[in-house]
Protein backbone atom coordinates (compact mmCIF):
# COMPACT_ATOMS: atom_id res chain seq x y z
CA UNK A 1 0.00 0.00 0.00
CA UNK A 2 1.00 3.41 -0.92
CA UNK A 3 -1.12 6.20 0.67
CA UNK A 4 -3.66 6.80 2.61
CA UNK A 5 -6.03 9.52 1.94
CA UNK A 6 -9.19 10.31 4.24
CA UNK A 7 -11.58 12.66 4.26
CA UNK A 8 -14.17 13.05 6.95
CA UNK A 9 -13.49 10.17 8.13
CA UNK A 10 -14.34 9.69 12.29
CA UNK A 11 -11.95 12.33 13.68
CA UNK A 12 -10.05 13.33 10.38
CA UNK A 13 -11.41 16.31 8.31
CA UNK A 14 -8.82 15.51 5.81
CA UNK A 15 -5.35 13.41 5.95
CA UNK A 16 -3.62 12.01 3.01
CA UNK A 17 -0.41 9.91 4.35
CA UNK A 18 2.37 8.08 2.11
CA UNK A 19 2.74 4.87 3.25
CA UNK A 20 6.37 2.81 2.31
CA UNK A 21 7.02 -0.23 2.46
CA UNK A 22 8.74 -1.77 6.10
CA UNK A 23 7.38 -0.55 9.30
CA UNK A 24 5.36 2.29 9.92
CA UNK A 25 4.56 3.21 13.28
CA UNK A 26 1.73 5.92 14.09
CA UNK A 27 2.09 6.83 17.96
CA UNK A 28 0.65 9.05 19.91
CA UNK A 29 -2.04 9.32 23.37
CA UNK A 30 -4.90 7.85 23.41
CA UNK A 31 -8.11 8.90 22.11
CA UNK A 32 -6.08 11.07 18.99
CA UNK A 33 -7.28 8.98 16.49
CA UNK A 34 -4.31 5.91 15.70
CA UNK A 35 -6.82 3.27 15.48
CA UNK A 36 -9.19 5.28 13.11
CA UNK A 37 -6.19 5.05 10.63
CA UNK A 38 -5.70 1.67 10.65
CA UNK A 39 -9.77 0.87 10.83
CA UNK A 40 -9.65 2.70 7.35
CA UNK A 41 -6.91 0.80 5.93
CA UNK A 42 -9.43 -2.30 6.77
CA UNK A 43 -12.09 -1.07 5.39
CA UNK A 44 -10.45 -0.46 2.40
CA UNK A 45 -9.74 -3.95 2.18
CA UNK A 46 -12.81 -5.36 3.47
CA UNK A 47 -15.19 -2.89 3.28
CA UNK A 48 -16.49 -3.20 6.89
CA UNK A 49 -14.97 -2.10 10.39
CA UNK A 50 -13.05 -4.53 12.90
CA UNK A 51 -14.54 -2.22 15.60
CA UNK A 52 -18.04 -1.97 14.85
CA UNK A 53 -20.80 -3.49 12.31
CA UNK A 54 -22.46 0.05 11.27
CA UNK A 55 -21.03 2.72 9.18
CA UNK A 56 -22.60 5.21 10.59
CA UNK A 57 -19.63 5.71 13.51
CA UNK A 58 -16.84 6.27 10.38
CA UNK A 59 -18.70 9.61 9.83
CA UNK A 60 -17.16 12.19 10.80
CA UNK A 61 -19.47 14.02 13.15
CA UNK A 62 -21.77 16.25 11.24
CA UNK A 63 -20.30 15.28 7.80
CA UNK A 64 -22.74 13.26 5.21
CA UNK A 65 -20.16 10.75 4.22
CA UNK A 66 -16.62 9.62 4.89
CA UNK A 67 -14.45 9.00 1.58
CA UNK A 68 -11.60 6.52 1.94
CA UNK A 69 -8.59 6.69 -0.67
CA UNK A 70 -6.05 3.90 -0.81
CA UNK A 71 -3.47 3.78 -3.25
CA UNK A 72 -2.22 0.01 -3.59
CA UNK A 73 1.03 -1.22 -5.91
CA UNK A 74 1.61 -4.76 -6.57
CA UNK A 75 4.06 -6.74 -9.18
CA UNK A 76 1.55 -5.97 -12.16
CA UNK A 77 0.04 -2.47 -11.28
CA UNK A 78 -1.05 0.14 -9.17
CA UNK A 79 -4.40 0.54 -8.02
CA UNK A 80 -6.25 3.19 -6.65
CA UNK A 81 -9.49 2.26 -4.20
CA UNK A 82 -12.00 4.78 -3.86
CA UNK A 83 -15.18 4.24 -0.70
CA UNK A 84 -17.39 6.70 -0.50
CA UNK A 85 -19.00 5.34 3.17
CA UNK A 86 -23.00 6.23 3.53
CA UNK A 87 -24.48 5.03 5.86
CA UNK A 88 -27.58 3.95 5.56
CA UNK A 89 -27.22 3.33 1.49
CA UNK A 90 -25.17 1.50 -0.53
CA UNK A 91 -21.12 2.54 -0.30
CA UNK A 92 -20.13 3.54 -3.60
CA UNK A 93 -16.88 2.43 -4.99
CA UNK A 94 -14.49 2.95 -7.24
CA UNK A 95 -11.11 1.17 -8.82
CA UNK A 96 -8.99 3.32 -10.99
CA UNK A 97 -11.69 5.81 -11.27
CA UNK A 98 -14.22 3.51 -12.54
CA UNK A 99 -17.23 2.64 -10.56
CA UNK A 100 -18.31 -0.47 -9.44
CA UNK A 101 -21.68 -2.30 -10.08
CA UNK A 102 -20.97 -4.07 -7.23
CA UNK A 103 -18.92 -2.53 -4.12
CA UNK A 104 -18.23 -6.54 -3.46
CA UNK A 105 -15.76 -6.92 -7.04
CA UNK A 106 -13.21 -4.74 -5.02
CA UNK A 107 -12.48 -7.39 -2.79
CA UNK A 108 -8.84 -8.51 -3.38
CA UNK A 109 -7.58 -5.91 -4.55
CA UNK A 110 -5.75 -4.76 -1.03
CA UNK A 111 -5.32 -7.86 1.31
CA UNK A 112 -4.85 -6.99 4.47
CA UNK A 113 -4.07 -8.55 7.80
CA UNK A 114 -5.47 -6.38 11.55
CA UNK A 115 -4.86 -7.80 14.99
CA UNK A 116 -6.76 -5.62 16.94
CA UNK A 117 -7.52 -5.59 20.95
CA UNK A 118 -11.32 -6.76 19.83
CA UNK A 119 -9.58 -9.77 18.63
CA UNK A 120 -10.12 -11.57 21.89
CA UNK A 121 -13.45 -11.67 21.27
CA UNK A 122 -12.34 -14.28 18.42
CA UNK A 123 -11.36 -16.95 21.28
CA UNK A 124 -13.73 -15.65 24.18
CA UNK A 125 -16.86 -14.51 22.35
CA UNK A 126 -19.53 -16.24 20.88
CA UNK A 127 -19.67 -18.84 17.93
CA UNK A 128 -20.32 -16.42 15.20
CA UNK A 129 -17.26 -14.26 15.96
CA UNK A 130 -15.39 -17.24 14.96
CA UNK A 131 -17.38 -18.12 11.33
CA UNK A 132 -16.91 -14.27 10.95
CA UNK A 133 -13.39 -15.02 11.29
CA UNK A 134 -13.27 -17.83 8.95
CA UNK A 135 -15.63 -16.08 6.06
CA UNK A 136 -13.51 -12.91 5.88
CA UNK A 137 -10.13 -15.39 5.85
CA UNK A 138 -11.96 -17.43 3.11
CA UNK A 139 -13.00 -14.30 0.95
CA UNK A 140 -9.43 -12.49 1.22
CA UNK A 141 -8.07 -15.75 0.19
CA UNK A 142 -10.64 -16.30 -2.91
CA UNK A 143 -12.59 -13.26 -3.25
CA UNK A 144 -15.88 -15.34 -5.26
CA UNK A 145 -16.90 -16.51 -1.58
CA UNK A 146 -18.37 -12.94 -0.68
CA UNK A 147 -21.24 -14.07 -3.09
CA UNK A 148 -21.84 -17.62 -1.55
CA UNK A 149 -21.75 -15.91 1.67
CA UNK A 150 -24.32 -13.16 0.68
CA UNK A 151 -25.96 -15.69 -1.14
CA UNK A 152 -26.23 -18.35 2.08
CA UNK A 153 -27.35 -15.37 4.37
CA UNK A 154 -30.30 -14.40 2.15
CA UNK A 155 -31.60 -17.97 1.80
CA UNK A 156 -31.18 -18.19 5.47
CA UNK A 157 -33.14 -15.10 5.69
CA UNK A 158 -36.27 -16.19 4.08
CA UNK A 159 -36.08 -19.40 5.14
CA UNK A 160 -36.50 -18.54 8.48
CA UNK A 161 -39.36 -16.32 7.86
CA UNK A 162 -40.72 -18.75 6.38
CA UNK A 163 -40.17 -21.25 9.61
CA UNK A 164 -41.73 -18.12 11.59
CA UNK A 165 -44.45 -17.55 9.44
CA UNK A 166 -45.93 -21.24 9.31
CA UNK A 167 -44.99 -22.07 12.98
CA UNK A 168 -47.13 -21.94 15.49
CA UNK A 169 -45.47 -18.81 17.95
CA UNK A 170 -47.21 -17.00 14.34
CA UNK A 171 -50.06 -18.20 15.25
CA UNK A 172 -49.60 -19.93 11.96
CA UNK A 173 -50.63 -23.94 13.16
CA UNK A 174 -54.03 -24.54 14.45
CA UNK A 175 -54.66 -26.78 16.77
CA UNK A 176 -54.99 -29.65 13.87
CA UNK A 177 -51.69 -28.89 12.72
CA UNK A 178 -53.07 -26.97 9.89
CA UNK A 179 -50.90 -23.94 8.66
CA UNK A 180 -52.01 -20.40 8.58
CA UNK A 181 -53.19 -18.84 5.24
CA UNK A 182 -51.91 -21.72 3.24
CA UNK A 183 -52.18 -25.28 3.12
CA UNK A 184 -50.25 -28.00 4.99
CA UNK A 185 -48.93 -28.96 1.73
CA UNK A 186 -47.85 -25.72 0.27
CA UNK A 187 -46.25 -24.64 3.33
CA UNK A 188 -43.87 -27.45 3.37
CA UNK A 189 -43.68 -27.60 -0.65
CA UNK A 190 -42.48 -24.03 -0.31
CA UNK A 191 -39.85 -25.26 2.63
CA UNK A 192 -38.46 -28.14 0.40
CA UNK A 193 -37.10 -25.62 -2.39
CA UNK A 194 -35.61 -23.21 0.53
CA UNK A 195 -34.00 -26.60 1.96
CA UNK A 196 -32.37 -27.31 -1.27
CA UNK A 197 -31.51 -23.58 -1.72
CA UNK A 198 -29.69 -24.14 1.83
CA UNK A 199 -28.08 -27.05 1.53
CA UNK A 200 -26.94 -26.55 -1.90
CA UNK A 201 -25.17 -22.77 -1.00
CA UNK A 202 -24.54 -23.63 2.63
CA UNK A 203 -22.58 -26.71 1.82
CA UNK A 204 -20.83 -25.04 -0.48
CA UNK A 205 -20.03 -22.53 1.92
CA UNK A 206 -19.23 -25.22 4.46
CA UNK A 207 -17.03 -27.17 2.76
CA UNK A 208 -14.57 -24.06 1.58
CA UNK A 209 -14.15 -23.85 5.40
CA UNK A 210 -13.37 -27.09 6.45
CA UNK A 211 -10.51 -26.30 3.75
CA UNK A 212 -9.81 -23.23 4.86
CA UNK A 213 -9.57 -24.73 8.34
CA UNK A 214 -7.41 -27.88 7.08
CA UNK A 215 -4.97 -25.28 5.60
CA UNK A 216 -4.52 -22.72 8.19
CA UNK A 217 -4.38 -25.29 11.40
CA UNK A 218 -0.39 -26.10 10.86
CA UNK A 219 -0.18 -22.36 10.87
CA UNK A 220 -2.07 -21.76 13.65
CA UNK A 221 -0.76 -24.28 15.75
CA UNK A 222 3.18 -23.57 14.71
CA UNK A 223 2.27 -19.43 15.34
CA UNK A 224 0.60 -19.94 18.91
CA UNK A 225 3.91 -22.13 19.72
CA UNK A 226 6.24 -19.29 18.91
CA UNK A 227 4.59 -16.80 20.39
CA UNK A 228 3.48 -18.42 23.83
CA UNK A 229 6.94 -20.20 24.08
CA UNK A 230 9.24 -19.19 21.11
CA UNK A 231 8.44 -22.88 19.69
CA UNK A 232 9.91 -24.57 22.63
CA UNK A 233 7.87 -27.77 22.63
CA UNK A 234 5.86 -29.32 25.85
CA UNK A 235 4.20 -26.23 26.37
CA UNK A 236 0.35 -26.95 26.13
CA UNK A 237 -0.06 -25.92 22.55
CA UNK A 238 -3.13 -24.74 20.56
CA UNK A 239 -5.76 -26.88 18.04
CA UNK A 240 -8.80 -25.42 16.06
CA UNK A 241 -10.59 -27.64 14.36
CA UNK A 242 -14.31 -27.17 12.93
CA UNK A 243 -17.53 -28.63 13.52
CA UNK A 244 -20.19 -29.25 11.94
CA UNK A 245 -23.94 -28.19 13.49
CA UNK A 246 -25.49 -31.50 11.49
CA UNK A 247 -24.10 -35.62 11.23
CA UNK A 248 -20.68 -35.92 12.80
CA UNK A 249 -18.99 -37.68 9.72
CA UNK A 250 -17.62 -34.23 8.75
CA UNK A 251 -14.74 -35.44 7.14
CA UNK A 252 -15.78 -38.36 4.73
CA UNK A 253 -12.52 -39.13 3.18
CA UNK A 254 -11.05 -37.94 6.38
CA UNK A 255 -7.42 -39.12 6.28
CA UNK A 256 -4.27 -36.76 5.39
CA UNK A 257 -4.35 -34.73 8.24
CA UNK A 258 -0.63 -34.93 8.69
CA UNK A 259 0.15 -34.63 4.87
CA UNK A 260 -2.22 -31.09 5.47
CA UNK A 261 0.24 -29.82 7.91
CA UNK A 262 3.26 -30.57 5.16
CA UNK A 263 1.36 -28.42 2.79
CA UNK A 264 2.73 -25.38 1.32
CA UNK A 265 2.63 -23.11 -1.36
CA UNK A 266 0.05 -22.92 -3.74
CA UNK A 267 -1.35 -26.41 -2.73
CA UNK A 268 -2.64 -24.84 1.08
CA UNK A 269 -4.09 -21.73 -1.18
CA UNK A 270 -5.92 -24.32 -3.26
CA UNK A 271 -6.80 -26.17 -0.25
CA UNK A 272 -8.24 -23.62 1.01
CA UNK A 273 -10.19 -22.16 -1.97
CA UNK A 274 -11.04 -25.71 -3.24
CA UNK A 275 -9.85 -24.68 -6.41
CA UNK A 276 -7.20 -27.50 -6.12
CA UNK A 277 -8.55 -30.31 -4.11
CA UNK A 278 -9.52 -32.75 -6.64
CA UNK A 279 -12.41 -33.99 -4.06
CA UNK A 280 -13.81 -30.71 -3.71
CA UNK A 281 -17.15 -31.32 -5.75
CA UNK A 282 -17.62 -34.28 -4.43
CA UNK A 283 -17.30 -33.40 -0.85
CA UNK A 284 -19.38 -30.37 -1.34
CA UNK A 285 -21.96 -32.61 -3.01
CA UNK A 286 -21.89 -35.31 0.25
CA UNK A 287 -22.32 -32.03 2.50
CA UNK A 288 -25.40 -30.52 0.16
CA UNK A 289 -26.74 -34.18 0.39
CA UNK A 290 -26.33 -34.36 4.36
CA UNK A 291 -27.48 -31.05 4.66
CA UNK A 292 -30.45 -32.01 2.85
CA UNK A 293 -30.64 -34.87 5.35
CA UNK A 294 -30.36 -32.67 8.35
CA UNK A 295 -32.93 -30.47 7.71
CA UNK A 296 -35.64 -33.13 6.76
CA UNK A 297 -35.05 -34.66 10.33
CA UNK A 298 -35.27 -31.24 12.05
CA UNK A 299 -37.90 -29.58 10.25
CA UNK A 300 -40.67 -30.30 13.16
CA UNK A 301 -38.49 -28.91 15.97
CA UNK A 302 -37.74 -25.77 13.47
CA UNK A 303 -41.26 -25.17 12.66
CA UNK A 304 -41.89 -25.28 16.57
CA UNK A 305 -38.85 -23.05 16.98
CA UNK A 306 -38.83 -20.59 14.68
CA UNK A 307 -35.32 -20.81 13.72
CA UNK A 308 -33.13 -22.74 10.94
CA UNK A 309 -31.16 -25.55 12.98
CA UNK A 310 -29.14 -26.79 10.80
CA UNK A 311 -26.23 -25.58 8.19
CA UNK A 312 -23.34 -23.54 8.43
CA UNK A 313 -24.70 -20.62 10.20
CA UNK A 314 -24.93 -22.71 13.07
CA UNK A 315 -21.24 -24.49 12.80
CA UNK A 316 -18.84 -24.16 14.94
CA UNK A 317 -15.01 -23.29 14.95
CA UNK A 318 -13.47 -25.08 17.96
CA UNK A 319 -10.71 -24.00 19.45
CA UNK A 320 -8.42 -25.39 22.07
CA UNK A 321 -5.63 -24.66 24.21
CA UNK A 322 -3.78 -27.82 26.21
CA UNK A 323 -6.44 -29.82 24.96
CA UNK A 324 -9.34 -27.84 27.10
CA UNK A 325 -11.81 -25.83 25.17
CA UNK A 326 -10.03 -21.93 24.79
CA UNK A 327 -13.41 -20.23 25.28
CA UNK A 328 -14.29 -20.54 29.11
CA UNK A 329 -10.79 -22.62 30.53
CA UNK A 330 -7.70 -20.43 28.77
CA UNK A 331 -6.00 -17.89 31.21
CA UNK A 332 -5.90 -14.19 29.87
CA UNK A 333 -2.71 -14.21 28.27
CA UNK A 334 -3.67 -18.02 27.25
CA UNK A 335 -6.57 -16.43 24.98
CA UNK A 336 -4.56 -13.49 23.76
CA UNK A 337 -2.08 -15.44 22.35
CA UNK A 338 -4.07 -17.93 20.36
CA UNK A 339 -5.97 -14.78 19.26
CA UNK A 340 -2.93 -13.43 17.88
CA UNK A 341 -2.19 -16.94 16.35
CA UNK A 342 -5.27 -16.80 14.33
CA UNK A 343 -4.18 -13.72 12.67
CA UNK A 344 -0.53 -14.62 12.49
CA UNK A 345 -1.45 -17.85 10.61
CA UNK A 346 -4.00 -15.93 8.51
CA UNK A 347 -0.82 -13.80 7.56
CA UNK A 348 1.15 -17.06 6.51
CA UNK A 349 -1.96 -18.47 4.38
CA UNK A 350 -2.23 -15.38 2.17
CA UNK A 351 1.36 -14.92 1.74
CA UNK A 352 1.64 -18.04 0.34
CA UNK A 353 2.82 -17.92 -2.99
CA UNK A 354 1.38 -14.91 -3.40
CA UNK A 355 2.51 -11.05 -1.91
CA UNK A 356 2.27 -10.25 1.66
CA UNK A 357 -0.74 -8.71 2.56
CA UNK A 358 -0.07 -5.53 4.92
CA UNK A 359 -0.02 -6.41 8.69
CA UNK A 360 -1.86 -4.36 11.13
CA UNK A 361 -1.49 -4.29 14.61
CA UNK A 362 -3.29 -1.88 16.31
CA UNK A 363 -2.58 -0.88 19.85
CA UNK A 364 -0.64 -5.37 19.95
CA UNK A 365 2.33 -4.32 22.32
CA UNK A 366 0.92 -2.67 24.98
CA UNK A 367 -0.92 -5.90 25.91
CA UNK A 368 1.90 -8.12 25.81
CA UNK A 369 5.06 -9.50 28.21
CA UNK A 370 8.80 -8.22 27.30
CA UNK A 371 9.04 -11.54 25.71
CA UNK A 372 6.22 -11.91 23.61
CA UNK A 373 6.29 -8.71 22.45
CA UNK A 374 10.37 -9.31 21.49
CA UNK A 375 9.01 -12.64 19.75
CA UNK A 376 5.81 -11.09 17.51
CA UNK A 377 8.34 -8.41 16.50
CA UNK A 378 10.85 -10.54 15.59
CA UNK A 379 8.01 -12.95 13.70
CA UNK A 380 6.56 -9.74 11.92
CA UNK A 381 9.88 -7.77 11.33
CA UNK A 382 10.14 -9.73 7.51
CA UNK A 383 6.78 -8.89 6.55
CA UNK A 384 6.54 -6.36 3.39
CA UNK A 385 4.91 -4.12 5.21
CA UNK A 386 3.63 -3.51 9.15
CA UNK A 387 1.16 -0.98 10.37
CA UNK A 388 1.93 -0.66 13.61
CA UNK A 389 -0.40 1.65 16.02
CA UNK A 390 0.68 2.05 19.56
CA UNK A 391 -0.09 4.54 22.76
CA UNK A 392 3.29 4.46 23.94
CA UNK A 393 6.10 4.16 21.56
CA UNK A 394 8.48 2.56 23.54
CA UNK A 395 6.54 -0.58 23.51
CA UNK A 396 7.58 -1.51 20.26
CA UNK A 397 10.33 -3.62 20.08
CA UNK A 398 13.36 -1.89 17.99
CA UNK A 399 13.43 -4.61 15.93
CA UNK A 400 10.55 -3.04 14.22
CA UNK A 401 12.15 0.20 13.19
CA UNK A 402 10.57 2.43 10.77
CA UNK A 403 9.00 5.51 9.70
CA UNK A 404 7.12 7.29 12.64
CA UNK A 405 4.19 9.44 12.90
CA UNK A 406 2.85 11.60 15.77
CA UNK A 407 -1.06 10.98 15.41
CA UNK A 408 -2.25 14.27 17.42
CA UNK A 409 -6.06 15.31 17.34
CA UNK A 410 -6.88 14.65 13.78
CA UNK A 411 -3.40 15.50 12.01
CA UNK A 412 -0.08 13.66 11.60
CA UNK A 413 3.32 15.25 11.99
CA UNK A 414 6.57 12.89 10.64
CA UNK A 415 8.38 12.05 13.89
CA UNK A 416 11.41 9.95 11.94
N1 LIG B 1 -17.49 9.72 13.75
C1 LIG B 1 -16.61 10.44 14.47
N2 LIG B 1 -16.57 11.78 14.35
C2 LIG B 1 -15.70 12.50 15.08
N3 LIG B 1 -14.82 11.97 15.94
C3 LIG B 1 -14.82 10.65 16.10
C4 LIG B 1 -15.70 9.81 15.37
N4 LIG B 1 -15.49 8.54 15.72
C5 LIG B 1 -14.50 8.56 16.63
N5 LIG B 1 -14.09 9.83 16.87
C6 LIG B 1 -13.05 10.25 17.79
O1 LIG B 1 -11.85 9.58 17.49
C7 LIG B 1 -11.15 9.35 18.68
C8 LIG B 1 -10.74 7.90 18.81
O2 LIG B 1 -9.77 7.67 17.86
P1 LIG B 1 -8.96 6.33 17.91
O3 LIG B 1 -9.82 5.21 18.33
O4 LIG B 1 -8.27 6.25 16.62
O5 LIG B 1 -7.94 6.64 19.09
P2 LIG B 1 -6.54 5.98 19.35
O6 LIG B 1 -5.50 6.98 19.00
O7 LIG B 1 -6.44 4.67 18.70
O8 LIG B 1 -6.61 5.83 20.93
P3 LIG B 1 -6.13 4.62 21.89
O9 LIG B 1 -4.68 4.82 22.13
O10 LIG B 1 -6.93 4.88 23.12
O11 LIG B 1 -6.46 3.34 21.23
C9 LIG B 1 -12.06 9.66 19.83
O12 LIG B 1 -11.65 10.86 20.44
C10 LIG B 1 -13.40 9.82 19.18
O13 LIG B 1 -14.17 10.78 19.84
MG1 LIG C 1 -6.54 2.72 19.40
Amino acid sequence: MTRLALTDFRSYASVDVPLAPGVTIFGGPNGEGKTNLVEAVGYAATLASHRVSQDAPLIRQGAERAIIRAGITDATRDNLVEIEVNPGRANRVRLNRVPLSRPREVLGTLRTVLFAPEDLALVKGDPGERRRFMDDLLVTMAPRYAAVRSDYDRVLKQRTALLKSAGPKAGGRDRAGKYGSGSREAVMGTLDVWDAHLARVGAELLVAREHLVDAVRPHVEHAYRQVASGGADGVGGAAISYRRSFGSAAKEGGGGEGAVGEATGGEAVGRATGMVRSDHKERVMAAEAGLRAALAEVRESELDRGVCLAGPHRDELELSVRGLPARGYASHGESWSLALALRLASFELLRTGREDPVLILDDVFAELDAGRRDRLAGLVAQAEQVLVTAAVPEDVPAVLAGTRYAVSSGGLTHAG
